[in-house]
Protein backbone atom coordinates (compact mmCIF):
# COMPACT_ATOMS: atom_id res chain seq x y z
CA UNK A 1 0.00 0.00 0.00
CA UNK A 2 0.76 3.18 -0.27
CA UNK A 3 2.52 5.55 1.94
CA UNK A 4 -0.47 7.56 4.34
CA UNK A 5 -1.16 10.13 2.95
CA UNK A 6 -2.25 13.86 5.60
CA UNK A 7 -5.86 13.23 3.95
CA UNK A 8 -8.69 12.69 6.52
CA UNK A 9 -11.58 10.87 5.18
CA UNK A 10 -13.89 11.81 8.28
CA UNK A 11 -15.18 15.27 7.53
CA UNK A 12 -17.42 15.82 10.58
CA UNK A 13 -20.61 17.72 9.57
CA UNK A 14 -20.19 17.72 5.39
CA UNK A 15 -23.40 17.04 4.44
CA UNK A 16 -25.15 19.65 6.49
CA UNK A 17 -22.82 22.56 4.97
CA UNK A 18 -24.38 24.66 2.08
CA UNK A 19 -23.21 23.22 -1.58
CA UNK A 20 -20.37 25.94 -1.69
CA UNK A 21 -19.02 25.46 1.60
CA UNK A 22 -18.12 21.51 0.78
CA UNK A 23 -16.48 22.79 -2.86
CA UNK A 24 -14.32 25.15 -0.42
CA UNK A 25 -13.17 22.12 1.81
CA UNK A 26 -12.27 20.02 -1.31
CA UNK A 27 -10.56 22.86 -2.59
CA UNK A 28 -8.62 23.32 0.45
CA UNK A 29 -7.87 19.75 0.32
CA UNK A 30 -5.05 21.00 -1.62
CA UNK A 31 -5.76 16.90 -3.97
CA UNK A 32 -6.43 18.67 -6.60
CA UNK A 33 -4.82 20.17 -10.23
CA UNK A 34 -5.71 23.77 -11.04
CA UNK A 35 -7.52 22.02 -14.15
CA UNK A 36 -9.27 19.96 -11.66
CA UNK A 37 -10.12 23.10 -9.70
CA UNK A 38 -11.47 24.70 -12.19
CA UNK A 39 -13.46 21.88 -13.41
CA UNK A 40 -14.87 21.46 -9.94
CA UNK A 41 -15.67 25.55 -9.41
CA UNK A 42 -17.56 25.73 -12.94
CA UNK A 43 -20.08 22.97 -12.04
CA UNK A 44 -17.83 19.75 -13.09
CA UNK A 45 -19.68 17.79 -15.88
CA UNK A 46 -18.19 17.34 -19.37
CA UNK A 47 -18.14 19.56 -22.04
CA UNK A 48 -19.98 18.23 -25.35
CA UNK A 49 -17.16 18.60 -27.16
CA UNK A 50 -14.83 15.84 -25.28
CA UNK A 51 -18.18 13.73 -24.80
CA UNK A 52 -18.05 13.73 -28.95
CA UNK A 53 -14.67 12.23 -28.66
CA UNK A 54 -15.89 9.83 -26.31
CA UNK A 55 -18.74 8.01 -28.05
CA UNK A 56 -20.92 8.33 -30.94
CA UNK A 57 -23.79 9.94 -32.01
CA UNK A 58 -23.33 12.52 -29.57
CA UNK A 59 -25.74 15.22 -29.17
CA UNK A 60 -24.82 16.40 -25.11
CA UNK A 61 -23.50 15.36 -22.30
CA UNK A 62 -25.38 13.46 -19.13
CA UNK A 63 -25.29 14.81 -15.92
CA UNK A 64 -25.12 12.74 -12.71
CA UNK A 65 -24.75 13.65 -8.83
CA UNK A 66 -21.55 13.34 -7.84
CA UNK A 67 -20.27 13.54 -3.94
CA UNK A 68 -18.11 12.15 -1.79
CA UNK A 69 -18.25 8.70 0.34
CA UNK A 70 -16.50 9.89 3.76
CA UNK A 71 -15.31 8.14 6.89
CA UNK A 72 -13.17 5.41 4.68
CA UNK A 73 -10.27 3.81 6.33
CA UNK A 74 -9.26 0.91 4.12
CA UNK A 75 -5.52 -0.79 5.27
CA UNK A 76 -4.60 1.80 7.63
CA UNK A 77 -5.24 4.66 4.92
CA UNK A 78 -7.81 7.64 4.71
CA UNK A 79 -9.54 7.95 1.77
CA UNK A 80 -11.66 10.83 0.17
CA UNK A 81 -14.27 8.05 -2.29
CA UNK A 82 -15.97 10.07 -4.97
CA UNK A 83 -19.56 8.63 -5.78
CA UNK A 84 -21.47 9.70 -8.71
CA UNK A 85 -25.01 8.10 -8.57
CA UNK A 86 -28.59 9.23 -8.72
CA UNK A 87 -29.76 6.89 -6.01
CA UNK A 88 -30.56 9.30 -2.70
CA UNK A 89 -29.26 8.00 0.41
CA UNK A 90 -26.62 5.63 -1.65
CA UNK A 91 -23.60 7.89 -0.54
CA UNK A 92 -25.06 8.94 3.22
CA UNK A 93 -25.35 4.69 3.76
CA UNK A 94 -22.39 4.30 2.94
CA UNK A 95 -20.06 6.82 4.58
CA UNK A 96 -22.06 5.78 7.63
CA UNK A 97 -21.38 2.43 7.43
CA UNK A 98 -18.05 3.44 6.94
CA UNK A 99 -17.79 5.28 10.34
CA UNK A 100 -18.84 2.15 12.00
CA UNK A 101 -16.21 0.30 10.59
CA UNK A 102 -13.66 3.18 11.31
CA UNK A 103 -14.47 2.35 14.85
CA UNK A 104 -12.82 -0.80 15.26
CA UNK A 105 -9.80 -0.32 12.97
CA UNK A 106 -11.46 0.39 8.94
CA UNK A 107 -12.01 -2.15 6.44
CA UNK A 108 -8.91 -4.59 5.40
CA UNK A 109 -8.43 -6.07 2.09
CA UNK A 110 -6.25 -7.76 -0.94
CA UNK A 111 -6.82 -8.03 -4.41
CA UNK A 112 -5.13 -10.25 -6.86
CA UNK A 113 -2.62 -9.07 -9.50
CA UNK A 114 -4.31 -8.19 -12.30
CA UNK A 115 -4.76 -11.09 -14.23
CA UNK A 116 -7.36 -11.14 -17.37
CA UNK A 117 -8.42 -14.14 -19.07
CA UNK A 118 -8.93 -14.78 -22.89
CA UNK A 119 -10.82 -16.88 -24.48
CA UNK A 120 -10.37 -18.41 -27.76
CA UNK A 121 -13.60 -21.20 -28.66
CA UNK A 122 -12.80 -23.47 -31.36
CA UNK A 123 -15.31 -26.16 -32.56
CA UNK A 124 -15.62 -29.11 -34.65
CA UNK A 125 -11.57 -30.10 -32.90
CA UNK A 126 -11.07 -33.50 -34.54
CA UNK A 127 -9.41 -35.20 -31.19
CA UNK A 128 -11.03 -32.95 -27.90
CA UNK A 129 -9.44 -35.77 -25.55
CA UNK A 130 -5.52 -34.44 -26.89
CA UNK A 131 -6.19 -30.84 -27.10
CA UNK A 132 -4.60 -30.23 -23.60
CA UNK A 133 -1.74 -31.73 -24.30
CA UNK A 134 -1.15 -30.30 -27.53
CA UNK A 135 -1.50 -26.68 -26.36
CA UNK A 136 1.23 -27.65 -22.98
CA UNK A 137 3.49 -28.92 -25.65
CA UNK A 138 3.58 -25.33 -27.66
CA UNK A 139 3.11 -23.30 -24.54
CA UNK A 140 5.89 -21.37 -24.28
CA UNK A 141 5.63 -20.22 -28.41
CA UNK A 142 1.94 -19.67 -27.67
CA UNK A 143 2.67 -17.38 -24.59
CA UNK A 144 5.67 -15.52 -26.47
CA UNK A 145 3.58 -15.13 -29.43
CA UNK A 146 1.05 -13.33 -26.98
CA UNK A 147 3.76 -11.28 -25.96
CA UNK A 148 4.86 -10.08 -29.03
CA UNK A 149 0.87 -8.67 -29.59
CA UNK A 150 1.10 -6.71 -26.74
CA UNK A 151 4.41 -5.29 -26.16
CA UNK A 152 3.80 -2.32 -24.50
CA UNK A 153 2.08 -4.05 -21.73
CA UNK A 154 5.38 -6.18 -21.67
CA UNK A 155 7.61 -3.41 -21.14
CA UNK A 156 5.20 -2.20 -18.92
CA UNK A 157 6.09 -5.46 -16.89
CA UNK A 158 2.84 -7.01 -17.80
CA UNK A 159 1.98 -9.76 -20.45
CA UNK A 160 0.96 -13.30 -21.10
CA UNK A 161 1.54 -15.32 -17.67
CA UNK A 162 -0.24 -19.03 -18.63
CA UNK A 163 -2.08 -21.06 -21.09
CA UNK A 164 -5.06 -23.68 -19.97
CA UNK A 165 -7.31 -25.75 -22.54
CA UNK A 166 -10.98 -26.64 -21.24
CA UNK A 167 -13.29 -29.31 -23.22
CA UNK A 168 -16.11 -28.14 -22.78
CA UNK A 169 -18.52 -30.42 -25.38
CA UNK A 170 -16.29 -33.19 -26.38
CA UNK A 171 -19.00 -34.52 -28.42
CA UNK A 172 -19.11 -31.27 -30.64
CA UNK A 173 -15.56 -30.79 -30.10
CA UNK A 174 -15.84 -27.92 -28.46
CA UNK A 175 -12.53 -26.34 -26.94
CA UNK A 176 -11.88 -23.12 -25.44
CA UNK A 177 -8.18 -21.96 -24.51
CA UNK A 178 -7.81 -19.79 -22.12
CA UNK A 179 -4.91 -17.23 -21.69
CA UNK A 180 -3.97 -15.43 -18.58
CA UNK A 181 -2.53 -12.12 -18.65
CA UNK A 182 -1.15 -9.65 -16.45
CA UNK A 183 -2.85 -6.12 -17.73
CA UNK A 184 -1.33 -4.03 -14.77
CA UNK A 185 -2.95 -1.15 -13.88
CA UNK A 186 -5.43 -1.75 -17.33
CA UNK A 187 -9.03 -2.92 -17.24
CA UNK A 188 -7.19 -4.90 -20.06
CA UNK A 189 -9.95 -5.62 -22.44
CA UNK A 190 -8.48 -4.73 -25.06
CA UNK A 191 -5.03 -6.30 -24.37
CA UNK A 192 -6.98 -9.34 -23.86
CA UNK A 193 -9.08 -9.58 -26.88
CA UNK A 194 -5.91 -8.62 -28.79
CA UNK A 195 -3.69 -11.53 -27.37
CA UNK A 196 -7.02 -13.75 -28.34
CA UNK A 197 -7.05 -12.75 -31.58
CA UNK A 198 -3.24 -13.03 -32.30
CA UNK A 199 -3.02 -16.18 -30.99
CA UNK A 200 -6.05 -17.70 -33.03
CA UNK A 201 -4.76 -18.80 -36.07
CA UNK A 202 -1.96 -20.65 -34.45
CA UNK A 203 -4.25 -22.67 -31.84
CA UNK A 204 -5.93 -23.78 -35.46
CA UNK A 205 -3.05 -25.25 -36.49
CA UNK A 206 -2.11 -26.67 -34.17
CA UNK A 207 -5.81 -28.46 -32.54
CA UNK A 208 -7.89 -28.19 -36.17
CA UNK A 209 -11.57 -27.24 -36.09
CA UNK A 210 -12.73 -24.12 -36.49
CA UNK A 211 -12.10 -20.63 -35.10
CA UNK A 212 -15.13 -19.52 -32.82
CA UNK A 213 -14.50 -16.69 -30.68
CA UNK A 214 -11.54 -14.06 -29.46
CA UNK A 215 -12.48 -12.68 -26.53
CA UNK A 216 -11.55 -11.95 -22.67
CA UNK A 217 -13.87 -13.12 -20.26
CA UNK A 218 -15.89 -10.97 -18.01
CA UNK A 219 -15.87 -13.44 -15.46
CA UNK A 220 -12.06 -12.66 -14.27
CA UNK A 221 -11.60 -15.37 -11.50
CA UNK A 222 -8.07 -14.71 -11.37
CA UNK A 223 -8.49 -10.82 -10.54
CA UNK A 224 -9.95 -11.21 -7.30
CA UNK A 225 -10.92 -8.64 -4.23
CA UNK A 226 -11.46 -9.49 -1.01
CA UNK A 227 -12.08 -7.23 1.98
CA UNK A 228 -13.53 -8.00 4.92
CA UNK A 229 -14.95 -5.55 8.44
CA UNK A 230 -15.11 -5.82 12.09
CA UNK A 231 -18.29 -3.65 13.86
CA UNK A 232 -18.66 -3.92 17.67
CA UNK A 233 -22.54 -4.68 18.44
CA UNK A 234 -22.79 -1.65 20.62
CA UNK A 235 -21.46 0.43 17.02
CA UNK A 236 -24.25 -1.16 14.94
CA UNK A 237 -26.91 -0.63 17.04
CA UNK A 238 -27.01 -3.56 19.28
CA UNK A 239 -27.41 -7.65 19.89
CA UNK A 240 -30.64 -7.47 18.22
CA UNK A 241 -29.48 -5.67 15.19
CA UNK A 242 -26.13 -8.18 14.35
CA UNK A 243 -28.18 -11.05 15.06
CA UNK A 244 -30.86 -9.20 12.49
CA UNK A 245 -27.59 -8.85 9.98
CA UNK A 246 -26.97 -12.46 10.40
CA UNK A 247 -30.00 -13.99 9.87
CA UNK A 248 -30.56 -11.16 6.42
CA UNK A 249 -27.25 -12.69 5.29
CA UNK A 250 -28.73 -16.15 5.69
CA UNK A 251 -31.78 -15.64 4.26
CA UNK A 252 -29.69 -14.34 0.76
CA UNK A 253 -27.97 -17.79 1.02
CA UNK A 254 -30.59 -19.31 0.74
CA UNK A 255 -33.06 -17.51 -1.38
CA UNK A 256 -32.01 -15.86 -4.87
CA UNK A 257 -34.57 -13.50 -4.85
CA UNK A 258 -33.36 -12.36 -1.15
CA UNK A 259 -29.61 -12.56 -3.40
CA UNK A 260 -30.27 -10.51 -6.34
CA UNK A 261 -31.64 -7.68 -3.80
CA UNK A 262 -28.54 -7.92 -1.45
CA UNK A 263 -26.36 -7.59 -4.10
CA UNK A 264 -27.85 -4.88 -5.60
CA UNK A 265 -27.00 -2.85 -2.15
CA UNK A 266 -23.31 -3.93 -2.57
CA UNK A 267 -23.46 -3.00 -6.17
CA UNK A 268 -25.04 0.33 -5.15
CA UNK A 269 -21.77 1.71 -3.72
CA UNK A 270 -19.73 -0.33 -6.23
CA UNK A 271 -21.12 0.72 -9.55
CA UNK A 272 -21.00 4.57 -7.36
CA UNK A 273 -17.34 4.73 -7.72
CA UNK A 274 -16.89 2.99 -10.65
CA UNK A 275 -19.13 6.02 -12.35
CA UNK A 276 -17.09 8.71 -10.72
CA UNK A 277 -14.03 6.78 -11.55
CA UNK A 278 -15.12 6.47 -15.51
CA UNK A 279 -14.70 2.68 -14.99
CA UNK A 280 -16.83 0.17 -16.81
CA UNK A 281 -19.23 -0.46 -14.62
CA UNK A 282 -20.75 -2.88 -17.32
CA UNK A 283 -17.77 -5.11 -17.19
CA UNK A 284 -17.69 -5.36 -13.24
CA UNK A 285 -21.66 -5.92 -13.13
CA UNK A 286 -21.58 -9.07 -15.62
CA UNK A 287 -18.34 -10.42 -13.31
CA UNK A 288 -19.53 -9.82 -9.86
CA UNK A 289 -23.08 -11.78 -10.87
CA UNK A 290 -21.46 -14.60 -13.20
CA UNK A 291 -19.37 -15.01 -10.20
CA UNK A 292 -22.36 -15.26 -7.14
CA UNK A 293 -23.84 -17.36 -9.57
CA UNK A 294 -20.80 -19.82 -10.11
CA UNK A 295 -22.10 -23.06 -7.57
CA UNK A 296 -24.93 -23.08 -9.52
CA UNK A 297 -27.38 -21.39 -6.94
CA UNK A 298 -27.23 -17.45 -6.91
CA UNK A 299 -24.95 -16.14 -3.58
CA UNK A 300 -24.69 -13.29 -1.91
CA UNK A 301 -21.18 -11.41 -2.60
CA UNK A 302 -20.98 -10.87 1.08
CA UNK A 303 -21.27 -12.79 4.53
CA UNK A 304 -22.15 -11.42 7.63
CA UNK A 305 -21.43 -13.26 11.18
CA UNK A 306 -20.80 -13.00 14.62
CA UNK A 307 -16.93 -13.90 15.56
CA UNK A 308 -16.12 -15.16 19.22
CA UNK A 309 -15.61 -11.86 20.40
CA UNK A 310 -19.02 -11.42 19.71
CA UNK A 311 -18.20 -8.66 17.05
CA UNK A 312 -19.94 -8.62 13.60
CA UNK A 313 -17.53 -9.38 11.04
CA UNK A 314 -18.00 -9.13 6.96
CA UNK A 315 -16.57 -10.49 3.99
CA UNK A 316 -16.65 -9.26 0.35
CA UNK A 317 -15.42 -11.40 -2.19
CA UNK A 318 -15.63 -10.49 -6.25
CA UNK A 319 -14.30 -10.48 -9.35
CA UNK A 320 -12.87 -6.68 -10.10
CA UNK A 321 -11.28 -5.62 -13.08
CA UNK A 322 -10.59 -1.90 -12.93
CA UNK A 323 -8.19 0.57 -14.04
CA UNK A 324 -6.22 3.65 -12.90
CA UNK A 325 -4.97 4.07 -16.82
CA UNK A 326 -6.52 3.92 -20.06
CA UNK A 327 -10.18 4.36 -20.87
CA UNK A 328 -11.65 7.63 -19.98
CA UNK A 329 -9.21 8.66 -17.50
CA UNK A 330 -7.12 9.98 -20.51
CA UNK A 331 -9.88 12.73 -21.78
CA UNK A 332 -12.82 13.03 -18.93
CA UNK A 333 -11.50 15.85 -16.69
CA UNK A 334 -14.12 14.76 -13.48
CA UNK A 335 -12.44 11.12 -13.78
CA UNK A 336 -8.79 12.87 -13.44
CA UNK A 337 -10.39 14.69 -10.94
CA UNK A 338 -11.85 12.15 -9.33
CA UNK A 339 -8.56 9.96 -9.42
CA UNK A 340 -6.79 12.87 -7.79
CA UNK A 341 -9.04 13.41 -4.87
CA UNK A 342 -9.12 9.34 -4.20
CA UNK A 343 -5.37 9.01 -4.63
CA UNK A 344 -5.17 5.32 -5.49
CA UNK A 345 -1.41 4.62 -6.74
CA UNK A 346 -2.67 2.10 -8.64
CA UNK A 347 -5.16 -0.59 -10.08
CA UNK A 348 -5.19 -3.23 -7.38
CA UNK A 349 -5.64 -0.36 -4.61
CA UNK A 350 -8.29 1.07 -6.17
CA UNK A 351 -10.45 -2.46 -6.42
CA UNK A 352 -9.66 -2.57 -2.55
CA UNK A 353 -11.69 0.84 -2.12
CA UNK A 354 -13.93 -0.30 -4.52
CA UNK A 355 -14.73 -3.20 -2.50
CA UNK A 356 -14.78 -1.59 0.93
CA UNK A 357 -17.68 0.55 -0.39
CA UNK A 358 -19.43 -2.32 -1.61
CA UNK A 359 -19.09 -4.08 1.73
CA UNK A 360 -20.19 -0.20 3.80
CA UNK A 361 -23.17 -0.19 1.52
CA UNK A 362 -24.48 -3.96 2.20
CA UNK A 363 -23.69 -3.55 5.92
CA UNK A 364 -25.63 -0.02 5.64
CA UNK A 365 -28.60 -1.50 3.82
CA UNK A 366 -28.61 -4.80 6.18
CA UNK A 367 -28.55 -2.48 9.36
CA UNK A 368 -31.39 -0.91 8.36
CA UNK A 369 -33.62 -3.43 6.99
CA UNK A 370 -32.92 -5.46 10.39
CA UNK A 371 -33.83 -2.44 12.29
CA UNK A 372 -36.70 0.15 11.42
CA UNK A 373 -36.41 -0.72 7.48
CA UNK A 374 -34.95 1.15 4.83
CA UNK A 375 -38.21 3.61 4.09
CA UNK A 376 -37.42 6.19 7.11
CA UNK A 377 -33.81 7.41 6.00
CA UNK A 378 -34.57 6.69 2.45
CA UNK A 379 -37.78 8.69 2.01
CA UNK A 380 -36.11 11.48 4.33
CA UNK A 381 -34.04 11.97 1.94
CA UNK A 382 -36.10 11.31 -1.48
CA UNK A 383 -38.45 14.11 -0.34
CA UNK A 384 -34.86 16.42 -0.18
CA UNK A 385 -34.36 16.39 -3.86
CA UNK A 386 -38.06 16.83 -4.49
CA UNK A 387 -37.82 19.76 -1.94
CA UNK A 388 -34.61 20.98 -4.00
CA UNK A 389 -35.50 20.55 -7.14
CA UNK A 390 -38.70 23.00 -6.39
CA UNK A 391 -36.34 25.82 -5.24
CA UNK A 392 -34.05 25.11 -8.06
CA UNK A 393 -36.39 25.16 -11.06
CA UNK A 394 -39.45 26.52 -9.56
CA UNK A 395 -41.66 23.06 -10.64
CA UNK A 396 -44.61 22.77 -9.35
CA UNK A 397 -47.09 20.14 -9.25
CA UNK A 398 -45.49 17.15 -11.20
CA UNK A 399 -42.18 16.56 -9.33
CA UNK A 400 -44.02 15.38 -6.26
CA UNK A 401 -42.93 11.75 -7.13
CA UNK A 402 -45.15 8.91 -8.60
CA UNK A 403 -46.79 8.08 -5.39
CA UNK A 404 -44.28 4.49 -4.29
CA UNK A 405 -41.46 6.96 -4.58
C1 LIG B 1 -31.68 -0.29 -2.48
O1 LIG B 1 -31.07 0.46 -3.49
C2 LIG B 1 -30.77 -1.38 -1.98
C3 LIG B 1 -31.38 -2.34 -0.95
O2 LIG B 1 -32.57 -2.93 -1.47
C4 LIG B 1 -30.34 -3.41 -0.67
C5 LIG B 1 -30.82 -4.55 0.21
O3 LIG B 1 -32.03 -4.84 0.23
O4 LIG B 1 -29.94 -5.18 0.83
C6 LIG B 1 -31.79 -1.62 0.32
Amino acid sequence: MSESKPISSRIAGFYRQPLAERIDVVDGTGLLSEASRAWLHRGGGLERGIADRMSENVIASQGMPLGLGLNFRVNHQDYLVPMAVEEPSVIAAASNAARLVRISGGFVGKADPAIMTAQIQLDQVDEPAAATAQVDAHRDELLALGNGAIPRMVARGGGCRDIETRVIDAEAGLVVVHVYIDVGDAMGANLTDTVAEALAPRLLDILGGNIGLRILSNLCLKRMVRISATVSAEAVGGESLVDGIVRATRFAEADPMRAATHNKGIMNGIDAVALALGQDWRAIEAGAHAYAALSGSYQPLTTWRRNAQGFLTGQLAMPLAVATVGGSSRIHPGVRACFELLGVKDARELAVVMAAVGLASNLAALAALAGEGIQRGHMRLHKRRFQDTEEIVGLTGHNGGNGDE
